[in-house]
């Protein structure tokens, strides 16, 4: 009967973001949507200080900051970290009149062909950027990293128009669930060669991020690098009332490889390796160097395993496919990286202060992994209460996939 009843619903996806002002910065397949932040804080009228340990682009910090409140951030990725924060901050009418004087100088300076950077060394440079494309690029960038030393108000605003043109004017196409090339032509079927088509998306990106760069936060908020297995990253005394997050879904979704363009443009990864560290680094990341180490990866001896789990695991182990014994280590590693994580939260939420997990189930071979029932478990294990899962929409068209949001209370009493 569920599978009838709930929608798809796109307004619960990152494509509501795309025309949401800032939140449209830039595309992250597996950001959550505004309405659906903004619907949790609604119920959540009277509390101010929002965490989101899995930040990701920074929606649920800038979400709270828009609704007057004070958002932190966590994020493993120094890339998204920036972002957020880029996000979040105020600018002024005069940092935005800077930015705007500063495009339309830099213009003439591109387009003379002059001095240019190195391509990025990302492997089969060709295959994202079109030559022309990819000239343009070099000499925009050498303007940004040569001519620009002023406020990082201005730094922010100039590299979000950076990578936004970057990825126009590439060979990407979005219409998987992450992205894939598109040999035939440019991203949305537009074939841009000519510098004056280049010159053209850079004056509109540049207006748009100052139109939406107006619209300041009426709160606060800040995103750092951390890892939320640990938190070590939070100050002792800070306590949050609310937790909105959505954590990688268990579905061996790399977030470095679908950010590596913009990483390697701006210099967050300089090398293939650098991007599979980081992965390994990542709850969920199984990509280059995060593969073979999952094959030597053992289970702690007080990991979080019900029968249940355990029975999927082993369900998991013995399908008869030859990747069976790596997705079986996926999965048992990717529960106990978010058993780390549950247990370390705890003392940062408020007594009385509500948790709330966006999080979808998957399926291996025939096995479909509760992804939402575990968590509600391992949060009940770790002293919660009032946990609860609502399921919010129908992930794609296969019928056993959905998104829920788990959520639970802290106990009034509890100051662990
Ligand atoms: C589903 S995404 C969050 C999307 C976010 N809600 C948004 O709207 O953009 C999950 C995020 O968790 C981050 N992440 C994964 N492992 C982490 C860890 N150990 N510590 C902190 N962040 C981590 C990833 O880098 C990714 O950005």
């Amino acid at each position: 009967m569920r599978d009838n009843t709930i929608q798809q619903r796109p307004e619960f996806t990152f494509r509501e973001n795309l025309k949401n002002g800032r939140h449209g910065w830039i595309r992250l397949t597996p950001a959550y949507s505004v309405t659906l932040v903004t619907d949790i804080l609604n119920r959540e009228r009277g509390t101010f200080r929002i965490l989101d340990p899995f930040a990701g682009t920074g929606t649920t910090t800038l979400c709270a900051a828009e609704q007057g409140k004070y958002g932190v951030g966590i994020d493993i990725n120094p890339f998204l970290v920036w972002l957020g924060n880029a996000k979040i901050r105020r600018y002024t009418p005069s940092d935005i009149a800077t930015f705007e004087q500063t495009v339309h100088r830099i213009i003439p300076a591109v387009r003379a062909e002059g001095p240019k950077v190195t391509p990025p060394p990302i492997h089969n440079v060709e295959r994202w950027w079109h030559p022309p494309a990819l000239d343009f690029l070099c000499r925009l960038k050498y303007e940004l990293d040569t001519k620009i030393h002023e406020a990082q108000e201005l730094r922010d605003l100039l590299y979000i128009t950076f990578c936004r043109v970057l990825i126009m004017i590439s060979r990407v196409a979005f219409n998987h669930q992450s992205l894939s090339f598109n040999d035939e032509s440019f991203s949305q079927g537009h074939l841009f060669a000519r510098e004056d088509q280049y010159i053209t998306i850079l004056s509109e990106v540049a207006h748009l991020v100052s139109r939406s760069a107006m619209s300041n936060p009426r709160g606060t908020g800040k995103v750092i690098v951390g890892d939320s297995r640990m938190l070590a990253c939070l100050a002792d005394e800070e306590r949050f009332d609310l937790v909105i997050t959505s954590p990688p879904y268990v579905n061996r979704m790399s977030y470095i490889r679908e950010l590596r363009p913009y990483m390697y443009w701006l210099g967050y990864i300089t090398e293939a390796r650098e991007a599979g560290e980081l992965d390994w680094q990542t709850i969920g990341g199984t990509w280059g160097v995060a593969t073979s180490r999952l094959a030597e990866w053992r289970l702690a001896s007080d990991t979080f395993l019900t029968r249940d789990l355990h029975e999927i695991i082993k369900r998991i182990r013995s399908a008869e496919n030859k990747h069976s014994f790596l997705m079986a280590q996926y999965v048992a590693k990717y529960f106990e990286d978010m058993w780390m994580h549950v247990k370390a939260v705890k003392r940062w939420v408020q007594p009385g202060g509500h948790l709330y997990y966006i999080i979808g189930n998957a399926k291996f071979y025939d096995v479909v992994v509760p992804v939402e029932r575990v968590l509600a478990d391992m949060m009940r294990e770790s002293g919660y209460e009032q946990v609860s899962i609502e399921t919010v929409r129908k992930r794609n068209s296969k019928k056993e996939l959905f998104e829920y949001i788990v959520s639970a209370r802290k106990p009034k009493k509890d100051d662990q």
